[in-house]
């Protein structure tokens, strides 16, 4: 058996498992199992080896190989949730490290972690204090609990430009990379100020950059779709348009209510 395998030999959905790479359980764990449970070994792998290959679908392999080949992977999932908890704990603020994803937040993590690509990136838009930075990031927590090792950045729009600002050194280069084609990018509060001509050309280089790409993001924004071309030009509205999944957060200001 491969010691890895790629992430189109494995049923995820059959299995109940995010996709993603996976250390394969090793020949001599199957023969042990198989030998525990009173079962021929050579078959047992032998029908394993088949489903990494794609020719024994999982609804073919018996009842022990499926429970064996799913702990195994589950004990792999459980690890990877772990550490995206362990990543979304230290690198959250702390305000919205407690921030818990409802319905629509878990299922858009489900769907981008199934496909990143082929998921809209999400633009939640509502007024001040609503809510859209918590909701934000507790849309990162559920893609942390997906057990996905998909890797995630958060910036507010005024930090990003604060990386981003001209300079003279090596690395500008790849931290603008590293930045723009992050797996899954959030960017809180864009549009919140009228961008200068720089800022306006760096958020366009970015938005088509991941626009390009098919990359997932999260935006927040307090400007109303059709004015967010008076901030942040018409070509990065344009693109963000097509690209998101808009939702509207309602209500009132949250600190407000908090401070009375
Ligand atoms: N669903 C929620 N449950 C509990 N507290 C919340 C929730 N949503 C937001 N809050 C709290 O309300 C306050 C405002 O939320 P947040 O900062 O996310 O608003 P915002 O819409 O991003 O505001 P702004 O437009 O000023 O950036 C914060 O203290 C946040 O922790
Ligand atoms: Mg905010």
């Amino acid at each position: 058996m491969n010691k890895h395998i790629s992430t189109l030999t494995l049923d995820h959905a059959g299995l109940g498992i995010p996709p993603g790479r996976y250390a394969l359980p090793g020949e001599p764990a199957a023969r042990l199992h198989a030998q525990a449970a009173g079962l021929d070994p050579d078959q047992f792998a032998e029908h394993l080896r088949e489903h990494y290959t794609g020719r024994r679908p999982v609804a073919d392999l018996t009842p022990v190989e499926f429970t064996f080949l799913r702990d195994e992977l589950q004990e792999q999932v459980d690890d990877r949730r772990q550490q995206a908890l362990d990543y979304f704990g230290t690198h959250v603020p702390r305000r919205f490290a407690h921030a818990e994803p409802d319905a629509p937040a878990r299922d858009w993590a489900a769907r981008v972690v199934a496909a990143p690509h082929d998921t809209q990136s999400l633009l939640l838009v509502g007024p001040v204090g609503v809510g859209k930075t918590h909701y934000g990031y507790s849309v990162l927590r559920a893609v942390a609990e997906t057990g996905s090792a998909i890797k995630w950045q958060a910036y507010t729009a005024a930090n990003l430009y604060a990386a981003l600002r001209p300079r003279d050194d090596r690395r500008a280069d790849s931290d603008y990379e590293s930045i723009a084609h992050s797996p899954l990018l959030f960017v809180d509060d864009l549009g919140a100020a009228k961008l200068t001509e720089w800022a306006e050309e760096v958020t366009y280089r970015l938005i088509n950059d991941r626009y390009e790409r098919c990359l997932p993001s999260i935006f927040t924004t307090n400007v109303l779709p059709g004015q967010l071309g008076a901030t942040v030009g018409d070509r990065v509205a344009s693109r963000i348009a097509e690209m998101c999944e808009r939702t509207a957060l309602k209500g009132t200001d949250r600190r407000k209510k908090v401070s009375k």
